[in-house]
């Protein structure tokens, strides 16, 4: 039995690390089996910001689909879609334009903010489209009447706009087409980058959810420990070490041992380092066999998300015959 209808969808931005995995990914997957799915590679999304050069966006849309199926995201339990492919988004986003309160948007806390962020990284976003991200997010998930949108909470002030506006369109029009979303937040662990400060490409700290296994122990080899430890006999202080972080998240078992060793000064940094990455490239080894399943197949990739498609713009179409139909334009 379903718990109803989940919307989520996710940027292509061609930097998917390990860290976004276990902040949402992972949480998709566990979805999947209690909900009915629809999730969207945000295409039109990425243009909000980064639409000067798409020339890397199908490359991008094609890791994105690659990183979700090695997660483990199943096209057989799920509606798996690109964005701009259902055009019913662009069709919804434009009419619900009409109807929004400029100061709704402009009120968004993430559009003041992002505007001055993005604005100093040199990118222009002083634009109509950028104005309307929170918009197309509403448009996307209303389009489906999903009830639950897993996100993170940053995204909470994006979900109350969506009710507003579904409120004021069931108003305005007299019927109520829209159901009104409601945050799904899932108490995500936050992994920490390899230097300790937030995950994140632009710090050059991520490890890449792509990463092979070797690329992987390179990668956990380079997790900041205690710098207070030169020889591995000095005692070490777990609670500022990097690596334990990643002990606690990944190594449950030998946490507890690894601590006691640590501060006695029995076990050096190496030496945990390489217990760490063995322990995550096993908790990783299904979604590198089901990247390699896949990883040489973008006809594959291509065929399970025009059938994605497909099946979306069932959904969205009766849902847009509605809303013309309320709106005087069918
Ligand atoms: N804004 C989301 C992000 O950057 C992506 C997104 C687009 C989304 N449309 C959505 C998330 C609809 C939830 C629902 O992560």
């Amino acid at each position: 039995m379903s718990k109803g209808r989940i919307f989520s969808a996710m940027q292509p931005s061609g930097k998917f690390h390990l860290g976004n995995y276990m902040g949402a990914l992972e949480n998709w997957v566990k979805l999947q089996d209690e909900y009915d799915c629809i999730f969207a590679i945000a295409d039109l999304h990425a243009l909000t910001s980064a639409y000067a050069d798409t020339s890397k966006l199908p490359g991008f849309i094609h890791d994105m689909m690659l990183d979700w199926l090695s997660a483990g995201l199943d096209p057989e339990k799920n509606i798996i879609f690109v964005q701009s492919q259902v055009k019913q988004h662009a069709e919804l986003h434009l009419l619900l334009s009409m109807m929004t309160p400029l100061s709704w948007l402009e009120r968004v806390p993430t559009y003041k903010d992002k505007l001055q962020n993005l604005g100093d990284q040199g990118k222009d976003i002083n634009t109509y489209g950028f104005l309307g991200y929170p918009e197309l997010m509403t448009a996307d998930i209303v389009l489906y009447k999903a009830g639950w949108v897993p996100v993170g909470e940053d995204q909470n002030p994006h979900l109350e706009l969506a009710r507003e506006i579904v409120r004021r369109f069931n108003l305005m029009y007299g019927k109520e087409v829209f159901v009104e979303p409601q945050g799904l937040m899932s108490r995500a662990a936050v992994l920490p980058g390899i230097d300790g400060r937030k995950m994140s490409k632009s710090y050059g700290n991520t490890i890449p959810f792509a990463a092979s296994p070797d690329e992987l122990r390179e990668r956990v080899r380079m997790i900041v420990t205690d710098p207070a430890r030169i020889k591995k006999t000095d005692k070490g202080h777990p609670e500022v070490c990097v690596a334990f972080k990643f002990q606690k998240l990944f190594n449950a078992d030998e946490v507890e041992q690894i601590e006691k060793d640590c501060r006695e000064g029995c076990i050096g940094c190496v030496a945990c380092k390489k217990r760490l990455a063995e322990k995550m490239v096993d908790a990783m080894a299904d979604m590198h066999v089901r990247r390699q399943e896949y990883q040489d197949k973008p006809e594959k990739i291509r065929e399970i998300l025009d059938e994605g498609a497909k099946k979306a713009r069932v959904i969205a179409e009766k849902t847009m015959e509605e809303v013309r139909e309320v709106m005087h334009l069918a």
